[in-house]
């Protein structure tokens, strides 16, 4: 079935609010076609656009995507150097197009090992894209589900010593505004590709309930019909958030 037979198939009504993606793979799919490892770095960002491009059709609200991790700082150089390039080139050259068709952009992850430069850079050309609301996009970048628990829990014994909260009246809630992610739903749907069985530190506080959906295609093959069967296949799940069966 193409991805126009299976879009019709969706349930408007039941899709996830909030969709994240491992893009996992690209080594791999550059191997595959004997080419460079950043060539696959390279057509990765195409399937990127053909990810939002879905989001914005089908009308998910949130989308969030594992663009560079904290542990991705352990690869060479060159491949760091070319990954923090890329994704900065993209978001300059996508913006204007990302805001076209009302895409909220919001980089989110750890800023520390970022240069001050990059990080003004990227929070001057996500600005531009903040009055939207059709589809919010977090780029994970510099992100760590473990680093940003730390960073939640530090900046939550600063406000206590501060007065500023009661510790004894700490929740899931009061946790959760402390976040990269305040303001946000949990992910209903976690894809990853290229058939690793892992979460890798990807959303690591906000992912208790999510359900997966993993694949044996590698990221810059995922196209707009695999999104579809993930999304399909997602609706086709019962979710009981820890609750009995029902009957
Ligand atoms: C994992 O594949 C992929 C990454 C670490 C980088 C993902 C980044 C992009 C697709 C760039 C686009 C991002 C934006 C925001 C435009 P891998 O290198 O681990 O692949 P392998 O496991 O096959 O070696």
């Amino acid at each position: 079935m193409d991805y126009k037979e299976l879009i019709l198939k969706l349930d408007q009504t039941a899709l996830p609010r909030h969709v994240a993606v491992i893009m996992d793979g690209n080594g791999r799919w550059a191997r595959l076609h004997r080419m460079q490892r950043l060539k696959g770095h390279k057509k990765g960002v195409e399937a990127v656009r053909k990810l939002v491009e879905v989001s914005v059709e089908v009308g998910i609200k949130y989308l969030t995507i594992y663009a560079f991790s904290t542990e991705n700082w352990r690869r060479s150089k060159l491949e760091v150097n070319y990954l923090l390039k890329l994704i900065m080139d993209s978001l300059v050259n996508e913006i204007e197009e990302l805001d076209r068709n009302g895409v909220n952009i919001r980089f989110i992850g750890s800023r520390k090992e970022l240069s001050d430069s990059y990080n003004h850079r990227v929070i001057d050309v996500c600005r531009k894209s903040w009055h939207n609301d059709r589809l919010y996009l977090n780029v994970a970048m510099n992100y760590g589900g473990r680093r940003e628990i730390l960073e939640a829990v530090q900046a939550i014994c600063q406000d206590a010593q501060a007065g500023k909260i009661d510790l004894s009246m700490l929740s899931d809630e009061i946790m959760n505004d402390y976040l990269y992610t305040a303001g946000m739903p949990d992910p209903d749907l976690i894809i990853r590709t290229s058939g690793e069985l892992r979460l890798s530190n990807f959303l690591v506080w906000q992912s208790a309930y999510s359900e997966y959906w993993f694949t044996e295609i590698l990221w810059p093959d995922f196209d707009k019909a695999e999104f579809i069967r993930a999304l399909l296949d997602y609706q086709n799940r019962e979710r009981r958030f820890g609750a009995r069966w029902k009957g």
